[in-house]
C-alpha cells in the first residue's frame, strides 16, 4: 500500500501564521503537525509515501528532508489547490494502480491508523472512511448512516447535518477513486470534493465501509485547532529533562529540552520547553510548548505555542496564545508609555 499525504493550500484560516509557514509545519508540542501524519503511515508498515506540495513547496520539502525516516518520499506538485479530489488526480502516476491511504496533513490522531488499515486490509472494500462524532458537524464531511451502521450519504459542509458523524481527513482507496475523481464536478468552493467522489462510489455501486475513530481526533485548520491539538499531545507526553535547571521548581510532566535553561522560575506540566531556551524569572503553566531558542523573562505564560526564536520580557500574563517565529514582545520601559505594534496583516491581539 502507498500513502498520500497532503500538505498543500493557502491555509487562510490560519493567517497570519500561514503568510511566511505552510499550515502543515505549524508546531503542535513543539513538532510540525505534518510529522504526525508520517510518523501513523509508516507505523501502519507503509514506505511509499507520496506528499503532495504546494505554494511553499520548499518549506515542506526542506523540513520533511531534515529529517531520517523509515520510507521513501516523493513530494509531489500540485499547482493550484483545487480540492482534495484533483490532489489525487495531480498524483495519479505516483498511486500506479495501488491501494492507497491519503491523509490530509493537518489531521492530528491520537490512536494513528494501524487498526484502521487492518480494517481495510480484511474487509477488502473500494473504500474506507474514518468516521468519528463531533459537535460542529457543519464544518466537516458529513456521513448519514442507516440503522445498521451503513453509510447512505455523504455531504460536504451540510447547512444541517444529517449526523454528528464527521469524515476525518484520513481515506483508503482502491484505484477506482481516480475514475470517480475524474467523474465528479466541482462543487460550489469550485473544488474537486473528495466526498463528492467517495458518493460517486456510493452512487456506482461500489463497497465504501466506515471505520470510527475512538480516540481524539483534531483538524488544525483554525488557531484554535491548534491551542486545543497541542494540549491533546501534551497530556499524553512523559517528562525528559535534558536542560539546566536552577533555583527554579518543575512540576509535573515536563520536557525541557538540551541546552534550556530554566532559572528562577516555576515551570508546571504538561508542557515542553525547546532546545537552547532562557526561561528566566517566568511561570510556564501547563498546556504551553515553548519552540527552539526562544527567552521568556519575568512573563507568566499558560495554555499557549510559542515557536522557535521568540522573545517575551516582562510581557505579564500570557494565555491562550498562538505566538510565530521570532517574534518579539516586552514591557515599554520609556515614555510615552503605551502599546507599540509592528504586526502583520489579519493579526489578533487582544489586551
Ligand atoms: C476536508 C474535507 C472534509 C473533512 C475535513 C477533515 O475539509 O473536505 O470532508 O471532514 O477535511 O479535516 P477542508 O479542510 O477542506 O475544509
Amino acid at each position: 500500500m502507498k500513502a498520500l499525504i497532503l500538505s498543500g493550500g493557502h491555509g487562510t484560516r490560519l493567517r497570519p501564521l500561514t503568510y511566511s509557514q505552510q499550515k502543515q509545519l505549524i508546531p503542535v508540542a513543539n513538532k510540525p503537525v505534518l510529522f504526525y501524519a508520517i510518523e501513523d503511515v509508516v507505523e501502519a508498515g507503509i514506505r511509499d509515501i507520496g506528499i503532495i506540495v504546494g505554494p511553499n513547496k520548499e518549506q515542506v520539502v526542506e523540513t520533511v528532508s531534515s529529517v531520517e525516516w523509515d520510507a521513501e518520499i516523493e513530494f509531489i506538485y500540485q499547482g493550484e489547490p483545487r480540492g482534495l479530489a484533483h490532489a489525487i488526480l495531480v498524483a495519479e502516476d505516483f498511486l500506479d494502480d495501488e491501494e492507497f491511504v491519503m491523509y490530509l496533513g493537518d489531521n492530528i490522531l491520537k490512536d494513528g491508523i494501524v487498526d484502521h488499515a487492518e480494517k481495510f486490509k480484511k474487509l477488502n472494500p473500494d473504500s474506507l472512511i474514518l468516521l468519528t462524532e463531533v459537535e460542529n458537524p457543519q464544518q466537516f464531511g458529513v456521513a448519514e448512516l442507516d440503522e445498521n451502521g451503513r453509510i447512505k450519504k455523504l455531504v460536504e459542509k451540510p447547512r444541517i447535518p444529517p449526523s454528528s458523524y464527521a469524515l476525518v481527513g484520513i481515506y483508503f482507496f482502491k484505484q477506482v477513486i481516480i475514475e470517480a475523481c475524474k467523474s465528479i464536478k466541482p462543487s460550489w468552493r469550485n473544488e474537486l470534493e473528495i466526498t463528492d467522489a467517495i458518493q460517486w462510489l456510493i452512487d456506482n455501486g461500489y463497497n465504501v465501509e466506515a471505520s470510527i475513530v475512538k480516540g481524539w481526533w483534531k483538524d488544525t485548520g483554525k488557531p484554535e485547532d491548534i491551542l486545543e491539538a497541542n494540549r491533546l499531545v501534551l497530556d499524553g507526553i512523559q517528562p525528559e529533562g535534558k536542560g539546566k535547571v536552577e533555583n527554579s521548581r518543575v512540576i509535573g510532566r515536563v520536557v525541557i529540552e538540551e541546552g534550556a535553561l530554566i532559572k528562577d522560575s516555576i515551570v508546571k506540566g504538561p508542557c515542553i520547553i525547546g532546545r537552547n531556551c532562557r526561561i528566566v524569572n517566568s511561570y510556564i503553566g501547563p498546556y504551553t510548548s515553548v519552540g527552539n531558542g526562544c527567552e521568556i523573562e519575568g512573563t507568566e505564560v499558560e495554555d499557549s505555542v510559542i515557536m522557535d526564536g521568540s522573545k517575551i520580557v516582562n510581557a505579564g500574563r500570557v494565555i491562550e496564545s498562538l505566538i510565530g517565529r521570532n517574534v518579539r514582545i516586552q514591557e515599554c520601559g520609556f515614555k510615552p508609555r503605551g502599546h507599540r505594534f509592528v504586526v502583520g496583516d489579519n493579526s489578533d491581539i487582544v489586551l
